[in-house]
């Protein structure tokens, strides 16, 4: 085992020798190791928006393993809610607390997340789905501007329906707009994306409109550069 194990090591280093590969990733590093190494850590920021290639690419070669990867909960820890199929399998779900009554009603292209406290009542499309389920998928939307808000309740795989997001349950909020919701500070939002889906922020900008939702190849692979050198 350890014989594999040090020709495994020898191995990348030769490939990073002849610089095919830029990652000496198979010998063991620390967490710490891992930050330094800028082609590889779910969260690094890259250079240019060139640099990611997309899964679809590196599935030409590694088919077997973008194939299974996509199955993983890494892989769907982030789509579209439009892509949610826990938002289609529950095209409606409700939640009470106190006064207060929170909705989310799904059809085949949009979820809309509502709450009530019996005289007024606000209700936004949903953007974001974060999560599998296993544990919980939490949502994200706007209102008007570009600031994200986090849904105050949550789906959980064990209620089949919803609740209080997790360590955000307000048992007496300020009005509606406490109780629906929590307005998520920029810098949050950044992190949120950084550790759910792939290329978030480029160049130090977070740009949602480019993004691979969930983690995929390249949120640990930093292949590109190197690939193109083949
Ligand atoms: C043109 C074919 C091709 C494409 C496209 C490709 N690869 Fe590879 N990749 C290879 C070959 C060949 C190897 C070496 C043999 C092996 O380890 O399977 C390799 C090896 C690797 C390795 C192991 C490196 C090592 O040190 O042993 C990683 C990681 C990798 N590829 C990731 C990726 C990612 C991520 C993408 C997409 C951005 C990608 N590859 C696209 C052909 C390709
Ligand atoms: C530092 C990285 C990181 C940040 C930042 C982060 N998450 Fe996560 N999140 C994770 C990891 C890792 C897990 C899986 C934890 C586990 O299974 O024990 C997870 C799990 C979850 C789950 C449960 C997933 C499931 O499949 O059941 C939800 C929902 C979630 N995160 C939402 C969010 C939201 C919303 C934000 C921002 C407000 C956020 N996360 C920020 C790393 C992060
Ligand atoms: C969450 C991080 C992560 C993601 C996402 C990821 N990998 Fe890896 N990959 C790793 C790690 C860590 C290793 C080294 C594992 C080892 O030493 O066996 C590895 C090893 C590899 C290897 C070389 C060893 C082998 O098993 O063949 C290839 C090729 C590879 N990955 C390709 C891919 C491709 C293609 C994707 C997307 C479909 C992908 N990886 C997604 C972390 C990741």
């Amino acid at each position: 085992m350890f014989r594999e194990y040090w020709q495994r090591c020898r191995l990348s280093g030769f490939l990073l020798a002849v610089s095919l590969w830029g990652s000496a990733a198979f010998c063991q590093l620390s967490t710490e190791d891992h930050l330094n190494e800028p082609g590889f850590w779910p969260t690094q920021d890259v250079a240019s928006r060139d640099s990611f290639a997309g899964s679809d690419a590196c599935a030409a070669c590694h088919g077997v393993k973008a194939a299974s990867q996509k199955e993983t909960p890494m892989a769907r820890a982030a789509m579209s809610a439009s892509l949610s199929e826990i938002l289609h399998a529950h095209p409606l779900m409700i939640f009470k607390q106190g006064k207060y009554k929170y909705r989310i009603e799904s059809d085949t292209s949009l979820s809309r997340y509502s709450a009530s406290d019996g005289k007024q009542s606000l209700s936004f499309p949903l953007l974001w789905a974060f999560g599998t389920g296993r544990v919980g998928q939490s949502y994200l939307f706007k209102k008007q501007g570009a600031d994200f808000f986090e849904a105050r309740v949550t789906y959980f795989e064990k209620l089949g329906t919803i609740d209080f997001t997790p360590s955000r349950a307000l048992l007496s909020p300020s009005g509606i707009e406490e109780a629906m919701d929590r307005p998520v500070p920029h810098g949050e939002v950044v992190r949120c994306f950084g550790c759910h889906t792939t290329g978030s922020s480029v160049g130090g900008r977070f740009d949602e409109t480019h993004l691979v939702p969930g983690v995929t190849c390249e949120a640990c692979h930093d292949q590109v550069p190197t690939m193109s050198s083949l």
